[in-house]
């Protein structure tokens, strides 16, 4: 988060978890995107305590009614896991984003290894009605590259202390 620079997009705000990280000193507003009113209910103590110049947009990243080439850094966490048509909405951040833009993402993805990706095809069906729609078996690298991102700078490993099923995760700061 304290990447994030200028007019900044976040995707999928959820509950404000981020909004302490972001260095208010480098962006100019934060634009929260989320589409549940209820989400956005949830951040409010997180706003109160922030003082990054903010507003939230009520949309879906899979149509985002912001100007092409307007926006310096976009971050997305644990969102494309969740997003119905997640190629749909990595073309649109990378409409609303400027040449030279940063897209910064982190998400838990399909795992390379076979034992692992074989139990997350498993449990992915019970896993998207508990997790509120969130997709387990999504190659979070592979929907990156075919929306034509460069996945050169992307990190992944899995995270000490989770599961393999949720705990392999793929990071990174992408210029546009
Ligand atoms: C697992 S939460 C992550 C929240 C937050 N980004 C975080 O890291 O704590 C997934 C978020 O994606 C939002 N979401 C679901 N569908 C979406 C869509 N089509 N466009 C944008 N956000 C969406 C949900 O409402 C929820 O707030």
């Amino acid at each position: 988060m304290p990447q994030a620079e200028g007019r900044v997009l976040e995707i999928g705000f959820g509950s404000g978890h981020n909004l302490p990280f972001y260095n208010d000193k480098k962006i100019t507003n934060l634009i929260g995107l989320e589409p549940s009113v209820s989400m956005q209910k949830l951040s409010k103590k997180r706003l109160n305590d922030s003082k990054v110049n903010f507003e939230f947009l009520t949309a879906s990243a899979e149509e985002i009614p912001i100007k092409t080439n307007s926006i310096d850094t976009v971050v997305c966490t644990y969102t494309l896991c969740s997003i119905p048509n997640p190629d749909i909405a990595l073309s649109e951040i990378s409409r609303v984003l400027k040449k030279d833009g940063k897209f910064l993402f982190t998400e838990h993805s399909k795992s390379p290894d076979v034992k692992v990706s074989k139990f997350q095809k498993r449990l992915a069906p019970i896993w998207k009605i508990l997790g509120d729609g969130c997709h387990l078996t999504r190659d979070i690298r592979g929907i990156l590259s075919d929306s034509g991102f460069n996945i050169d700078s992307t990190e992944d490993m899995y995270i000490p202390g989770t599961p393999k099923f949720i705990g392999y995760h793929v990071w990174g700061l992408i210029r546009k």
